[in-house]
């Protein structure tokens, strides 16, 4: 009963417009060495399905996540038996514990999303929501964009890159595009900044955060057999600012017949150029170990997959999804 009166409470505060908007935290991370390790919390994983509610009975994963009023907000994917995608909204004090709303609060649209909407990433700048998403109809997925003020009324703006193809080193061939990071500050142009893509990242500026321009390739799969991103990156969560820089986590794979593995990497950008690569890592930060992870039983086995990244209460916090199945944290060590 007690938890179903705080899911009750949440939803009614979630309901409510802010009166004053939060502006996104300024604090730096105070880095001192990278890359930044983690420590994975045992208490994983922090969501799992939830078999009750129909549209996340099946798998939860590839949480977005940002700070607001001193509370972790997530945004995280959610599959139905059908593995038809939605979002679902859970918030927490300590960034470890999670309340959870019964219903998604975004669910797919039209055809272009015939086959769900996956991996949302937001960004909270001047009061609006900016979340990037893919939708996929079954042939191609598209990294699309959508804002909102209150969380749960959103505007829809179709797809971002339109025609463009990431896996190519030139945007030529196939439409595809995915795992839109947006840096929530200007950049000393006035614009702001996105890193988006897999197998290639690429970086497209904007002047309002809605209309995005001609993508330029960012950095792409090493090549090295035996590394962890021999064969693919993907973007990770929108990046946060560090004292030596801004720090862009990113998922590295390696890719054969029937096998897959995910582990995550990182990348430190220069502060005053964010396109400006000072370091990458050659080893992965973080690879899949737990039978949450690593089993056998679960959608995908070998899968860690980082999507949200924050500072909250001198915690760096990483949110990332396990198996394509649940959710993980794990906790900077800053020290
Ligand atoms: C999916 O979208 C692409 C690009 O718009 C289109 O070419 C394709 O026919 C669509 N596929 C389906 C199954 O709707
Ligand atoms: C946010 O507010 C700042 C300060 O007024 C302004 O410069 C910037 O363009 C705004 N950004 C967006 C996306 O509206
Ligand atoms: C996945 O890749 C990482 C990084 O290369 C490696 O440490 C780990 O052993 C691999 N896991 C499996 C199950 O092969
Ligand atoms: C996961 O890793 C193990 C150990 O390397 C491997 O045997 C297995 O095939 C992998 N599973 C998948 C689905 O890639």
């Amino acid at each position: 009963m007690k938890s179903l009166a705080l899911i009750a409470c949440l939803a009614g505060a979630l309901a409510l417009p802010h009166p004053h908007p939060p502006q996104p935290s300024p604090d730096l991370v105070p880095l001192k060495h990278f890359p930044l390790a983690w420590q994975k919390y045992p208490g994983n994983p922090i969501i799992s399905p939830d078999p009750s509610h129909t549209w996340e009975d099946a798998y939860t994963y590839n949480p977005s996540a940002w700070v607001q009023n001193d509370e972790v907000y997530m945004i995280y994917r959610a599959q139905d038996s059908q593995k038809v995608s939605s979002f679902g909204l859970a918030t927490s004090k300590d960034g470890y514990h999670f309340n959870r709303l019964p219903d998604p609060i975004f669910t797919p649209q039209g055809s272009v999303e015939s086959h769900g909407v996956e991996d949302p990433r937001v960004v909270l700048v001047n009061g609006t929501y900016y979340m990037t998403y893919t939708a996929y109809n079954g042939t191609v997925a598209q990294l699309c964009l959508a804002t909102s003020t209150d969380i749960h009324n959103w505007q829809r703006y179709g797809p971002m890159f339109p025609g463009f193809n990431v896996r190519s080193t030139d945007g030529s061939g196939t439409e595809w595009s995915k795992s839109g990071a947006i840096l929530p500050w200007k950049q000393p142009n006035g614009q702001y900044l996105i890193y988006f893509g897999e197998v290639n990242i690429w970086y497209a500026y904007s002047p309002d955060l809605v209309h995005w321009g001609t993508p330029t390739l960012f950095f792409s799969n090493s090549g090295v057999a035996g590394q962890f991103d021999s064969d693919l990156v993907e973007a990770g969560p929108p990046p946060i600012q560090t004292s030596q820089g801004v720090l862009f986590v990113f998922n590295g794979a390696q890719i054969g017949t029937n096998y897959k593995n995910y582990s995550v990497g990182e990348l430190l950008v220069d502060a005053n150029d964010n396109t400006r690569i000072l370091q990458r890592t050659i080893q992965a930060v973080m690879t899949p170990t737990t039978p949450e992870e690593a089993g056998a039983n679960v959608q995908t086995p070998n899968v860690t997959f980082a999507e949200g990244l924050v500072y909250l209460k001198n915690k760096a916090l990483l949110y990332y999804g396990q198996g394509d199945q649940t959710i993980g944290v794990a906790t900077g060590v800053l020290n």
